[in-house]
């Protein structure tokens, strides 16, 4: 079995992902926030590639049925009932029982791109649930005996980003050690190497990973820096969401 890390979506090639199990990261903002909505009880959440595409598969919908949430190059969206921030989908009055139809600038896109390039369901990992989604992608990946697991960070405007390719490396550490625990052989690919590597020698400072990375800083210039403290709680959940080309849920 082979480990591997892509760094950010516009390094994919259309081979990339076949046959692998996968999960998609953005720790600042969208994969936290994902899990936050569906820890506090939404029914579902449907990433969308624009804000269009958002508006009208919301309309089909009953009013009181839907949430449109998200932001655009980090502003709040016209329209829209929520922003990105995590937090906001913490309380449960608010999200509880919703479908949240969401759009963002790089995660949204990036789990949609991962689903058309993979075929298979798409884990959504962030810092607080990096443990819970590293087994269960372990573990799908044996039963269904693939041969590679893909993390994709979605990373910003194209490039990288220090906070993904830092959880990327948490989970490449977390599932070497699980396949290790189970007998399977496996190898690590450059990038989920050296993604390691990363996430070692900062191991315990994730929050000070958060706030110097170029994202972290311009969070912090809109006064998000709560955020990053949230999104810096490792194993905060015990949570999988997983995505089937329409929809994130739970896995049970
Ligand atoms: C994104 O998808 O680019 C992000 O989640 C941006 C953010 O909300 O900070």
């Amino acid at each position: 079995m082979k480990l591997d890390v892509i760094v950010a979506p516009t390094f994919l090639k259309e081979d990339t992902l076949k046959g692998c199990s996968c999960a998609v990261v953005d720790v600042l903002r969208a994969t936290s926030t994902i899990i936050a909505a569906l820890v506090s009880g939404a029914k579902e959440v449907r990433p969308c590639l624009t804000v269009d595409e958002a508006k009208k598969a919301a309309a089909r919908l009953p009013r009181d049925s839907y949430l449109l949430g998200g932001e655009e190059r980090g502003e709040s969206i016209p329209g829209f009932d929520l922003g990105n921030s995590p937090l906001e989908y913490l309380t449960r009055e608010v999200v509880a029982g919703k479908v949240i139809y969401s759009y963002t600038t790089n995660g949204t896109g990036a789990i949609r791109k991962a689903y058309a390039g993979c075929g298979c369901p798409i884990y959504v990992a962030a810092l607080i649930n990096v443990s819970a989604v590293s087994s269960a992608l372990v573990a799908e990946a044996s039963r269904a005996r693939r041969e590679k697991i893909a993390v994709l960070c979605s990373g910003r405007y194209g490039g990288p980003s220090d906070e993904d390719f830092f959880c990327a490396g948490l989970m490449v550490d977390n599932m070497s050690r699980e396949l290790r625990r189970r007998g399977i052989q496996h190898e690590l690919g450059d990038n989920a190497a050296a993604a390691a590597r990363y996430a070692a020698a900062n191991r315990g400072h994730g929050l000070y990973v958060l706030t110097t990375s170029e994202h972290g800083r311009f969070l912090e210039s809109l006064g998000f820096e709560d955020d990053m403290i949230f999104a810096s709680r490792i194993d905060l959940y015990d949570v999988v969401p997983v995505f089937d080309g329409e929809r994130v849920v739970l896995l049970q």
